[in-house]
C-alpha cells in the first residue's frame, strides 16, 4: 500500500449521541475541556436510520458553547432540503451519506458553495465505487464501521480493507482528503483503524463510559492512534 508522504494529523471527534441532551451545552464544554479536536453531531431523522436525535436548531443553540469545529453527520433522507440550515447553524463540515440522495454531486457542491467543508460517507454494504466520482469535492470521507443509527455497537473490522483501498486511491490521485471512521472506535480498535489508513476518529460510548473520565479516554485514543500511525510510517 503506498504510504502518504506525510502522516495526516490524528483528530478525535467525540460523538455527542451518548451525551445528556438536557444539558448539551455543558456536555460540549466538558468534551472540549477534555481535549477533543471537533464535535461530531449524529443527526438522525427516523427514516434513513431507525432513530431520531436532533436537528439544526439544537446545533445552532449550542454553537456558542465551545469554539471547537462542528461536524454534522447527516443520517437523513433528502439532506439537500435542510442543508443550508446546518451551514447557518455553524457547522464547519457537513457529511452526506451517498445512499441518501440521488444528486450527491450537487449536494456536496452546495455545501462547498455555502461556505462549509463537505464530506461524504458510506454504510458498510456500500462499495467505494459509489463515491469515486465525488472525491474531488470533499475534504473528508467517513467510512462507517457500524451500521448507522445507534451508539455502542461492535466495530466492523471488515471495513478496514475499504479504508486501505480508499487511502491508496487518495494518495494515487494526489488528493488532500482525510479518512474518518465512526462506530465502535475504542482503545481496542483504533490501532487497526489507523493502520488501515484512517486519521479522524469518531467515538461516543468509549469516551462517555470511561470510568477515568473524558480526558483520559480521549488521550488514550490519541496515544494509540499516534503509535499505530508511527508504526505504519516506520515500516
Ligand atoms: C452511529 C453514529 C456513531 C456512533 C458512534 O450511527 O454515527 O457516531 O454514535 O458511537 P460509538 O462510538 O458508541 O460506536
Ligand atoms: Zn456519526
Amino acid at each position: 500500500m503506498p504510504i502518504d508522504p506525510a502522516p495526516r494529523p490524528i483528530h478525535i471527534a467525540p460523538s455527542v449521541l451518548p451525551a445528556d441532551f438536557s444539558k448539551m451545552g455543558d456536555e460540549l464544554k466538558a468534551v472540549a475541556d477534555a481535549g477533543a479536536d471537533r464535535i461530531h453531531w449524529d443527526v438522525m431523522d427516523g427514516q434513513f436510520v431507525p432513530n431520531m436525535t436532533f436537528g439544526p436548531a439544537m446545533i445552532a443553540a449550542c454553537r456558542n458553547a465551545v469554539d471547537l469545529p462542528f461536524e454534522a453527520h447527516l443520517m437523513v433522507n433528502t439532506p439537500e432540503v435542510l442543508l443550508s440550515e446546518y451551514i447557518d447553524a455553524g457547522c464547519q463540515l457537513i457529511t452526506i451519506h451517498a445512499e441518501s440522495t440521488i444528486h450527491l454531486h450537487r449536494c456536496l457542491s452546495q455545501i462547498n458553495e455555502g461556505g462549509s467543508r463537505a464530506a461524504v460517507t458510506i454504510v458498510p454494504s456500500t462499495p467505494l465505487s459509489a463515491i469515486e466520482h465525488v472525491l474531488d469535492l470533499v475534504d473528508m470521507v467517513l467510512i462507517m464501521t457500524v451500521n448507522p443509527g445507534f451508539g455502542g455497537q461492535a466495530y466492523l473490522a471488515s471495513q478496514e480493507a475499504k479504508v486501505a483501498d480508499l487511502r491508496r486511491t487518495i494518495v494515487e490521485r494526489g488528493l488532500d482528503v482525510d479518512i474518518e471512521v465512526d462506530g465502535g472506535i475504542a482503545p481496542t480498535t483504533i490501532g487497526a483503524a489507523t493502520a488501515s489508513g484512517a486519521n479522524v476518529f469518531v467515538a461516543g460510548s468509549a469516551l462517555f463510559r470511561d470510568p477515568a473520565g473524558l480526558a483520559h479516554a480521549i488521550e488514550e485514543l490519541r496515544t494509540k492512534a499516534e503509535a499505530a500511525q508511527a508504526g505504519v510510517h516506520a515500516a
